[in-house]
């Protein structure tokens, strides 16, 4: 997922291209070290489910979205962008829909989860007011970015379709900014994890980085 740059170019595409192209072969579980580290991470993270309604934000292929209904939400939904990976996901619930203008009732749900697709937003104040907004006072938002270090340096977000290599457009959010947009609109943070890869995935001698960034935030009451 992660690549650094190499002499051949990958094509950078904007996300809702790439992930039309990428879909056909993104199956709904973590499918590389980055992901598996970061679901990790995320996972440790998440309030006990059971009876709450979860909205799942750019759901993609549904990975949260089960993982959701198998620790016992009540109802998730997942929103994405993208047809493509809505119709490989097998959620029971899910729509086409932006992060940054919600077809959504104000204080609909009980969590927000929202995995690795904050840094395809070229701004973030859009969808942070959306999640503030449809999340109920003292509702749970957590999300997960691919950690900003990973990024110096040239690193790109890669994937490869019949031997052809491609890029998705990525902005890089620094942490603390991520955490000031969202105390803006009364998101308060309560966790943060910075997971490096997992020790099964970490090359012998290798420094261990962080890879993805998790953030944990608290609806305020009032
Ligand atoms: C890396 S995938 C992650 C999918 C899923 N959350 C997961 O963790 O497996 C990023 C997803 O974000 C979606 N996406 C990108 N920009 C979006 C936007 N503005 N609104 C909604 N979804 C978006 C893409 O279509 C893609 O499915």
């Amino acid at each position: 997922m992660i690549r650094r740059l190499l002499k051949r170019r990958p094509r950078l595409l904007p996300s809702l291209l790439a992930y039309q192209k990428w879909a056909a072969a993104y199956p709904p579980h973590a499918h590389n070290a980055l992901m598996r580290a970061e679901e990790s991470a995320m996972l440790a993270l998440l309030p006990p489910l059971d009876g709450a309604s979860v909205l799942d934000l750019a759901c993609g292929t549904g990975r949260y979205s089960l993982l959701c209904e198998q620790r016992g939400a009540k109802r998730v939904i997942g929103l994405d962008s993208s047809w493509a990976m809505l119709e490989r996901s097998s959620g029971r619930y899910r729509a086409a829909a932006l992060m940054e203008a919600l077809p959504i009732a104000s204080t609909a749900f009980d969590m927000i989860v929202c995995g690795l697709a904050i840094g395809h937003l070229r701004a973030v104040q859009a969808a942070f007011a959306e999640m503030a907004r449809v999340l109920k006072p003292g509702g749970v938002c957590v999300i997960s970015d691919v950690h900003p270090q990973l990024f110096q340096g040239g690193a790109q977000r890669t994937f490869e379709v019949n031997g052809v290599m491609f890029a998705v457009e990525h902005t890089v959010h620094p942490i603390q900014h991520v955490i000031e947009t969202a105390a803006a609109v009364g998101l308060t943070l309560d966790a943060l994890a910075e997971p490096p890869l997992l020790p099964i995935d970490l090359p012998a001698n290798a420094a261990a980085v962080p890879v993805a960034v998790i953030y944990r935030f608290i609806k305020s009451h009032d």
